[in-house]
């Protein structure tokens, strides 16, 4: 018999756990923090994350953002699609107290079913440092290990990007090699940093976390 090919919301090969069935497809579960809630990016945060993400010290780098508001939404329209599709997921992440985006979380798939995935980050300049980065970090890889069944996260981040691989290594991302000239920017190929986090880690250091709460 012809081995059906693995669908967003089966079991995942390399998971132990129960199958989660989850409705992603079709719209973003909202996830809560004590600083940000997660949400479905809105064609309303256009306007914000064109202000934030277009920032010189936000996107020297990464790929280069959009250059317009109308660039945003079609973006925002894209990512939309690309999640209906189950190809993609990106989270708006929304201060407590403020209603649009600062910043945004990216998942996306490296192999049809999620088995291993890709993700990135960036956030508004005036957001660094505030702990926002760690807390939607940890929803964003929950739900991706959870509920997407990634067993396998990578990030890439260039190697004279400081606060981005700290921010990696501080949610317990390993470093495992040096991507050589694998980033074009402003015509110039840099040096980047392959960071991964494997679900069966997460899991554990999860539960050893709980288990330190409970004590
Ligand atoms: C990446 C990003 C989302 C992280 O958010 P953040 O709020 O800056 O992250 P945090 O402050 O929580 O963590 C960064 C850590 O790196 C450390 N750091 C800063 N500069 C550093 C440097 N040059 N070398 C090593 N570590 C550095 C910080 O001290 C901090 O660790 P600490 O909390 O233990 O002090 C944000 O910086 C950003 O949007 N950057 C622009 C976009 C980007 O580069 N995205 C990443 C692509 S991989």
């Amino acid at each position: 018999m012809e081995k059906m090919p693995y669908q967003p919301g089966m079991d995942h090969p390399m998971s132990t756990s129960a199958p989660v069935t989850s409705d992603w497809c079709n719209a973003l579960p909202v996830l809560v923090g004590s600083k940000v809630t997660l949400r479905e990016l809105e064609l309303s945060d256009a306007p914000s994350l064109f202000a934030m993400l277009t920032a010189e010290e936000v996107s020297r780098f990464i790929s280069p953002p959009p250059t317009t508001v109308e660039g945003f939404e079609k973006f925002i329209a894209w990512a939309h699609a690309e999640r209906a599709a189950g190809r993609y997921v990106c989270f708006a992440v929304v201060p407590h107290g403020m209603h649009t985006a600062v910043g945004l979380f990216q998942v996306r798939q490296l192999e049809p079913g999620f088995a291993t995935a890709e993700w990135g980050f960036a956030l508004g300049s005036a957001f660094w440092g505030t702990g926002m980065f760690a807390e939607s970090g940890q929803l964003v890889v929950d739900f991706a290990i959870e509920t997407l069944r990634v067993g396998r996260l990578e990030a890439r981040a260039c190697v004279a990007n400081g606060r981005g691989n700290g921010a990696l290594r501080k949610l317990g991302a390993v470093q495992e090699g040096v991507l050589r000239r694998s980033f074009l920017k402003n015509g110039e190929f840099l040096d980047q940093l392959l960071w991964s986090i494997l679900a069966e880690d997460w899991q554990e250091a999860k539960a050893m976390r709980s288990r330190v709460l409970v004590h």
